[in-house]
């Protein structure tokens, strides 16, 4: 499939054909992978952030936030709920903080889960922007999966939705560099963002190939009301119906070009849709996030509006989320890891 084919299946106006369409994604996903589908409990463990990406609610310059960090036991107390449950994996997110109590924090916390649960439990990170050296610390306390978004890869794009002390090099060397180290890695982009075009998507997945990648999360664009970003023009949608189906063809035309990926069917799609994530799984996901935070402290971590399962109680999260899936023909896959199949048949990948 070359960028022509991309291109095509994003710009598919006919109903029939697209649902043709997300069928054979959904199929390549099967004769790849099977029918199992990963679970990844989400422990947003805080939104203080030194950061102010413009279209993130929890920027550091929204001052309505109510801000928090979980303590240790908390953060622990999560992920042993998700080990219990035979999750397989947790991902451990936060706003963005570089100073060593942070690092420290981390590095310990990994350490401590991978103790209690004789490192049965994978770990993926998502904090952001860091030195190699902070990358070397958490790679090395145990923690082998980073998910960093490029958010776009047109960097006169990504220079709109960021402040200028961001730099699109910088997040690009971060993904080598974790690659480098031996990271499993994710990335991602947002899609109907404003001023993007349907080039932008078609070279988002060509960058998922060339970086090689091993994870995806994306996820449609959703305008926060506390950000510059509010109200800006968005060219590629006009409704959340078209958005949703724009991303569910980014979900499928990714994994019609790179079948063994990993793919997640993220919680921004169940924000647009009830049933946005099963939408996601049927156009050709493989992995559900379902968020396991305290409830205490999830409409403290809106990065946008409208963001459901914020009520929700983790235990609940967990039962709906197995009968989501149950719903969609797939399966559940408790109790397993869920590598990404491009990075466990790379040579010298043991997990
Ligand atoms: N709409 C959708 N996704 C968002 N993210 C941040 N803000 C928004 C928003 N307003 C995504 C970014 C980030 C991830 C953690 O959440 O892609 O990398
Ligand atoms: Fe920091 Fe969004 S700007 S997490």
């Amino acid at each position: 499939m070359n960028s022509t084919k991309i291109k095509n299946i994003l710009l598919e106006a006919d109903y029939s054909e697209i649902k043709r369409v997300f069928k054979e994604a959904k199929t390549v996903k099967q004769s790849t992978l099977g029918h199992d589908i990963y679970l990844r409990g989400l422990i947003e463990l805080s939104n203080i952030c030194t950061k102010d990406c413009l279209y993130c609610g929890i920027r550091k310059s929204n001052h309505s936030v109510n801000r928090y960090l979980m303590t240790k036991d908390e953060i622990i107390a999560s992920a042993m709920f998700a080990f219990e449950k035979g999750f397989g994996s947790i991902v451990l997110q936060s706003g963005e903080r570089d100073d060593e109590n942070f690092v420290g924090f981390i590095e310990n916390i990994v350490e401590e889960i991978n103790y209690l649960t004789s490192q049965q439990l994978r770990i993926t990170l998502s904090l952001g922007e860091q030195t190699t050296e902070t990358y070397k610390r958490w790679f090395n306390s145990g923690a082998h999966r980073y998910l960093l978004r490029i958010e776009t890869s047109n960097e006169s794009l990504y220079n709109k939705i960021h402040p200028t002390n961001h730099s699109y090099g910088n997040r690009v060397n971060c993904l080598s560099v974790l690659k480098e180290i031996g990271f499993q890695l994710g990335t991602g982009v947002m899609i109907g963002l404003p001023y993007q075009t349907i080039t932008d998507l078609v070279n988002d997945i060509l960058f998922f190939k060339e970086m090689d990648i091993d994870m995806i999360g994306m996820g449609p664009f959703i305008e926060h009301s506390h950000t510059p970003l509010f109200g800006q023009p968005v060219y590629i949608a006009n409704s959340h119906s078209q958005l949703l189906e724009l991303s569910l063809k980014m979900i499928a035309a990714t994994r019609i070009f790179l079948p063994k990926i990993n793919i997640a069917a993220t919680t921004a799609l169940q924000a647009l849709d009830p049933l946005g994530r099963e939408k996601g799984i049927n156009a050709g996901a493989n992995v559900i996030m379902p968020n396991i935070s305290p409830p205490q402290y999830r409409e403290d971590y809106l990065l946008y509006e409208d963001k459901p399962c914020v009520n929700d109680l983790a235990n609940d999260c967990f039962d709906c989320v197995i009968k989501r899936i149950e719903f969609t023909g797939q399966k559940v896959a408790l109790f397993s890891s869920g590598d990404s199949l491009t990075f466990t048949s790379k040579k010298g990948n043991i997990t």
